[in-house]
């Protein structure tokens, strides 16, 4: 019976995971978006809900699919649907996985029809959106937050500062340095920096291996 239980540790918990991009619209035809493919948010769902979890997965426009009976997915557009669908979930929440790609910045005026060409040039203007994980790294309590870093350069400092100003528990490093990691393909190479700023660089694994060494690490440091 021991066994059984070991293999599911995390039966009971709840965990909210983000996925994918947002898409911010311009007008009814268009919008701001980014190549993020929401595979790894998804491999993270899947390896969670192995493990016993109830997930809430959180996604943007994606063309991944989940069929897990302890998985439920929240379909979301925009970022700001993003931050209120994720609010909705935290307080139950035990664990918050955040790996969507969340737009930065929206256009601060939404065209109610769509916007014609003209001769001249067009700028748009854009507002800031909400962080969505630096307002639960405000409000958590008994939660175990994990956030993720996509950066190009200063890599190790960047994420860092991120765990930092964010207050999370872990953060996972995503560097676009590395070929074969990254938007779209299946693979990726990521480096886990502690609260504690231990620092655990992998090999270039599937997203499906990392998804499962994010799980195992995240029962490590909330066991401990
Ligand atoms: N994130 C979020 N809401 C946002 C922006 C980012 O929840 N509006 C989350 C992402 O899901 C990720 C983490 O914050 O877990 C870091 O995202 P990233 O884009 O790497 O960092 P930013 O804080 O947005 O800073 P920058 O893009 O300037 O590097
Ligand atoms: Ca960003």
């Amino acid at each position: 019976e021991k066994d059984i239980l070991d293999q599911l540790p995390l039966k009971g918990k709840r965990i909210l995971i983000t996925a994918g991009p947002t898409h911010e619209a311009l007008d009814p035809v268009r919008f701001i978006g980014n190549h993020s493919s929401g595979k790894m948010g998804f491999q993270i769902a899947n390896a969670a809900a192995n493990l016993g979890a109830e997930v809430i997965l959180v996604s943007g426009p994606t063309h991944e699919k989940i069929s897990h009976s302890l998985v439920s997915v929240k379909p979301v557009v925009s970022a700001e649907d993003m931050y209120s669908e994720v609010h909705k979930h935290f307080e139950t929440s035990d664990i918050a996985i955040l790996s969507a790609a969340v737009a930065d910045y929206r256009p601060k005026n939404v065209a109610q029809q769509k916007i014609k060409k003209k001769d001249t040039a067009f700028t748009l203007e854009l507002e800031k959106t909400k962080d969505i994980l630096k307002s639960l790294g405000e409000i958590k309590k008994h939660q175990f937050l994990v956030g993720f870093a996509l950066e190009t350069n200063n890599e190790l400092e960047n994420a860092k500062g991120k765990l930092k100003s964010k207050n999370l528990d872990l953060i996972v490093l995503n560097s676009l340095q590395d070929k074969g990691a990254g938007f779209g393909v299946s693979t990726n190479k990521v480096t886990f920096i502690t609260a504690s700023n231990a620092i655990i660089e992998n090999e270039l694994k599937s997203k499906a291996e990392v998804a499962q060494d994010l799980m195992q690490l995240i029962l490590k440091q909330i066991h401990a």
